[in-house]
């Protein structure tokens, strides 16, 4: 089901628009819509980098705010002052394995931080008469959903939530939330659950940016457990363009799954960046590139297999991928041999000492 509202500007806050996915859909919106007010709320964590939606702070109607997402006053002040008419709250802590060295932060930001903004944005839609276009879109993630066996069905939007990490707990906590204030207050609230991302912008300790730097780097490149785990890919264009539908199409209270139809075996898709990187880097290190595999030891409780139902989302607002996996690694790829400048300060001394304490344990 649709909603079909002609378009008003919108006063829309982006929470962690300075990290991956947060700043493709800063960059999306602000092309797409150059007449809303754009306000990013964003921590700069170490995975926000303020530098990726920098230019747009001159070019476009947007304005930046370094802050905490768990800050009341400043959220309080924030929605007042700007007339926020539309939330899209991609604020996270969003990596497993850090959430498995020290879930405590998952808990505060992801659970904590959800219900500040939440509660925050119920008190600013009252006051304002709870007026109809106004939305809030929680993103999230499939890992909600646990792990798939290799023949179980993919996940829809009933499939029982039942995460493994704590990672997946907290954003299973904060959908909760999300869900129970359209239930309880009426207050529109939208959840989308997506699958694994990837594209230009992605910090460089997730697989994709990871196995991309490090072949660049002619560093090994370290496979958990026997390879054979399975993500569903989708290009973060294709997520922002969703997210996009979702926030004006979507009737209040409705959750999506998204994905890209694109399951691949992590040995798979790591062979498949080293086939393209041999291809398009002018220099290697160690050409060819899949020299460089090393199987490290497994994730402490990694998932097995992750994989999207779609067809609501299809079906209802008429959202589908444009990018296949290999056209989608192929634009990923040549992203990170163009833009050094962008990924080669995030490899910082404490980003090191992070990769250490995952891979010298991986390694042993
Ligand atoms: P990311 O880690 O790249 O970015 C998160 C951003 O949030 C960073 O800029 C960080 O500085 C900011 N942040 C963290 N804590 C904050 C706080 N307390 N207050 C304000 N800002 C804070 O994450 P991402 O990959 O861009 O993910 C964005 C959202 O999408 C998350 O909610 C994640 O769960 C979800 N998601 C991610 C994927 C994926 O494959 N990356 C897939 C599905 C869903
Ligand atoms: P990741 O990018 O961390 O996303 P998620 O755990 O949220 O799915 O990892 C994707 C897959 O790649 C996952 O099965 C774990 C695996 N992986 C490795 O094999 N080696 C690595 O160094 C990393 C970071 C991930």
């Amino acid at each position: 089901m649709q909603v079909e509202t002609s378009r008003l500007p919108r006063h829309i806050l982006i929470t962690g628009g300075a990290g991956f996915i947060g700043s493709n859909f800063v960059h999306y919106w602000c092309e797409q819509y150059p007449g809303d007010r754009v306000v990013v709320l964003d921590a700069l964590t170490y995975a926000g980098n303020r530098a990726t939606v920098a230019p747009l702070e001159t070019t476009a109607n947007l304005r930046f705010v370094q802050g905490d997402i768990c800050d009341r006053p400043l959220i309080d002040a924030l929605l007042q002052e700007e007339a926020i008419d539309t939330v899209a709250h991609l604020a996270a802590e969003s990596h497993v394995d850090r959430s498995i060295l020290g879930p405590g932060a998952f808990v505060q930001t992801n659970m904590v931080g959800t219900f500040t903004l939440l509660e925050s944005f119920r008190q600013h839609w009252m006051a304002q008469g709870k007026p109809e276009h106004v939305r809030f879109l929680h993103v999230s993630t499939d890992e909600v959903y646990g792990s798939l066996g290799a023949d179980d069905p993919s996940f829809n939007e009933t499939t029982p939530y039942a995460p493994n990490s704590p990672y997946s707990a907290s954003k299973a906590g904060s959908d909760h939330l999300a869900r129970a204030y359209f239930h309880t207050y009426g207050m529109p609230t939208l959840i989308t659950n997506c699958s694994n991302n990837y594209g230009p912008y992605h910090f460089p300790e997730k697989l994709i940016p990871l196995m991309c730097i490090n072949i660049l780097l002619g560093k090994p490149l370290p496979v958990y457990g026997d390879g054979q785990n399975v993500r569903d890919w989708l290009y973060v264009r294709d997520h922002c363009r969703a997210l996009d539908l979702v926030i004006h199409k979507a009737i209040p209270g409705e959750t999506y799954n998204v994905g890209g139809n694109n399951e691949a075996k992590n040995i798979d898709l790591v062979h498949l960046l080293c086939g393209l990187m041999d291809e398009l880097a002018p220099e290697l290190p160690v050409r060819p590139a899949n020299q460089l595999i090393t199987f490290v030891q497994d994730r402490p409780g990694h998932d097995r297999r992750y994989a999207i139902d779609a067809t609501k989302i299809r079906a209802e607002l008429g959202w589908t991928p444009a990018e296949t996996v290999e056209s989608g690694l192929r634009k990923t790829v040549q992203w990170y041999l163009d833009n050094r400048q962008w990924w080669q300060p995030l490899l910082s001394p404490q980003y090191q000492a992070y990769y250490e304490s995952v891979y010298a344990v991986a390694s042993n």
